[in-house]
């Protein structure tokens, strides 16, 4: 079974509140959501390994640390997903960047394909699938099993905010992804949206809605 992290950084949950609140309007929302992708993006890739390499510095020969292993990926899933891109790019400029395009049928909640672009090496990546909401974990089980037809077979999943219902869908579906989140939710509505949640984070980051 694949583990579940919760965030609980007192600057996380700071932002993430604004962040939940309808009053906030897009362009913070879109601050907040960069800021707390970057503070995720610190924790989740706290066991990447490292090796020794030599350097000299302005006064000696050193022996430094630099990251070894896999290099790594990001994977958004459109639309949502695209806001916490660049908070990786950021940390991690090497990364490469796939796009996978899924929207919710908003009838039956079931996820639905239009776009997939990965990186041509992405199999030999460590990828980091983002978006912000987990609500029943149709999109999320899709997206990743959409990258593991590609050859891919280390992949995280990075959510805001994630419901027990989609946390459970894709650790069955994927016993082997491990899951990293700001917050679990208490549940879904009958329209399969988070509560409390935030409400559609696709609309509040581009605001069309
Ligand atoms: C939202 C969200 C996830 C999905 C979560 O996207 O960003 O991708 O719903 O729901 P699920 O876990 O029940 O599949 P949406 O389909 O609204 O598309 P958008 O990002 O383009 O608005
Ligand atoms: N998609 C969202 O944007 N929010 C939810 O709560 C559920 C699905």
């Amino acid at each position: 079974m694949s583990k579940v992290v919760v965030f609980d950084h007192p600057l996380i949950q700071h932002k993430l509140t604004i962040m939940r609140m309808t009053q906030t309007g897009t362009k913070e929302f879109r601050e907040l959501l960069n800021e707390i992708t970057m503070l995720m993006v610190y924790e989740a890739t706290r066991d990447l390994p490292v090796e020794d390499v030599e350097i000299e510095t302005p006064m000696c020969k050193c022996v430094g640390k630099q990251l070894s292993g896999k290099k790594l990926g990001v994977v958004p899933i459109l639309r949502a997903g695209l806001g916490m891109v660049d908070a990786v790019t950021k940390l991690v400029p090497a990364a490469r960047v796939g796009h996978i395009g899924l929207y919710r049928d908003p009838d039956t909640h079931e996820p639905h394909e239009y776009y997939c672009k990965l990186p041509a090496d992405a199999e030999s990546r460590e990828l980091f699938v983002l978006d912000p909401m987990l609500a029943t974990g149709g999109s999320a089980s899709d997206a990743i099993t959409m990258i593991k037809r590609r050859g891919c077979s280390h992949i995280r999943l990075l959510n805001l905010i994630a419901a027990p219902e989609g946390v459970a869908r894709v650790q069955k579906d994927h016993p082997d992804v491990d899951i990293y989140v700001a917050a679990l939710d208490e549940c879904l509505n009958d329209h399969a949206y988070i509560i409390p949640g935030l409400g559609d984070a696709g609309d509040r980051l581009f605001g069309t809605k």
